[in-house]
């Protein structure tokens, strides 16, 4: 690995279709204008089609050549990631690279169209449904599809209380991010000990961006109608934060790099991994325990009604 890798380094990506959850905004965008830049296909899934119609012609402006478009997609409605897994299926023949990008960081207690927790339903459950909808279509795809998956370094604060996945008896909105990024990184794991233990060709990796100034910091203030908080939310942005567009260097790094290993987790190189070039970085022990991702996986495949073990990726 370069120690400066860049957008730029990135393979030529022709022939490539790619989905990019929450690509209207911050690293998902720029995860799309990096995959754009290289001549993938791409299709942005927003949940917003307005918020998702400006960016693509942002895309546009830049790339006037672009093979990109829009495709509704709400991960907190198990019924909306069907029908996308359904449409995007009629539309395309083959799945290179889904990237599961989007999502929502500390905000007031929340649920899910179908009664979850709002960040675990959809950071986790959505992306999980959305991978095993897909799975099929990424095995039969030639060369060596990828399911990127986006994660945090506040994992490390997140636990699972598979008795009270839904907080009844106190909500954090902290920890609970905590949880769903912890599930993020538990499910990229699996998911690739699944495709081993199958033969598969296909990879799962995961990234982090550090820290980066996007609109995540300020989405839970501004729903608590929060002013203060949501300013406090954009100073940390403009002294601390990296850009989006070097945040989203590790996902686009995980995304295209021909040396990239399943299982591999990528973050910034700089100090505590806030900021910097992409690198392969570790998570924590508990991230990595095969009993807590095997309990999760069942438990998320009972939440959502979504089998992956109609396809070849079956239960250990
Ligand atoms: N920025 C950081 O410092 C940082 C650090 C660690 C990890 N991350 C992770 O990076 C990922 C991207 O976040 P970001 O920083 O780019 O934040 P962002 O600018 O707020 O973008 C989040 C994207 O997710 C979309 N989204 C939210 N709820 C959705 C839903 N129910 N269905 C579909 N899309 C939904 C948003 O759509 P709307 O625009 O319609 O809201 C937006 O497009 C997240 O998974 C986050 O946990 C970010």
């Amino acid at each position: 690995m370069s120690t400066k890798w860049t957008a730029n380094d990135a393979p030529d990506q022709t022939g490539k279709v790619a989905i990019i959850t929450g690509a209207n905004s911050g690293l998902g965008f720029e995860t799309t204008r990096g995959l754009v830049r290289k001549n993938a296909t791409v299709v942005m899934a927003c949940r917003d089609l307005k918020k998702g119609d400006a960016a693509l012609e942002k895309i546009r402006r830049e790339f006037p050549d672009a093979k990109v478009e829009l495709m509704q997609l709400d991960l907190a409605d198990l019924d909306s990631v069907r029908q996308f897994a359904d449409n995007f299926k009629q539309r395309y023949s083959r799945l290179d690279l889904l990237v599961n990008n989007a999502g929502i960081m500390a905000i007031p207690f929340r649920e899910t169209k179908q009664g979850f927790e709002m960040q675990f339903g959809t950071n986790h459950l959505g992306h999980f449904a959305l991978t095993g909808l897909l799975l099929p279509l990424m095995l039969e795809t030639p060369g060596q599809p990828r399911v990127v998956t986006t994660s945090s370094g506040l994992h490390m604060i997140g636990d699972l209380n598979f008795a009270d996945l839904n907080w009844s008896k106190g909500y954090t909105p902290q920890k609970a991010y905590g949880r769903s990024k912890l599930s993020n990184l538990l499910f990229a794991y699996e998911l690739q000990h699944r495709l081993d233990a199958q033969g598969a060709k296909v990879l799962s990796v995961a990234s982090h961006p550090g820290y980066a100034a996007t609109n995540l910091q300020t989405a839970g203030a501004i729903m608590e109608g929060k002013p203060f908080k949501e300013r406090m939310a954009l100073l940390g942005n403009r002294l601390f934060a990296q850009s989006a567009e070097m945040g989203a260097l590790p996902t686009l790094y995980a995304a295209t790099a021909p040396d990239v290993k399943g299982g591999q987790y990528f973050g910034p190189s700089g100090l505590l991994e806030m900021r910097g070039y992409p690198k392969v970085v570790s998570s924590n022990k508990k991230s990595r325990d095969p009993e807590l991702a095997a309990k999760l996986w069942a438990v998320s495949e009972e939440l959502t009604g979504v089998s992956f073990s109609k396809t070849p990726v079956e239960q250990r």
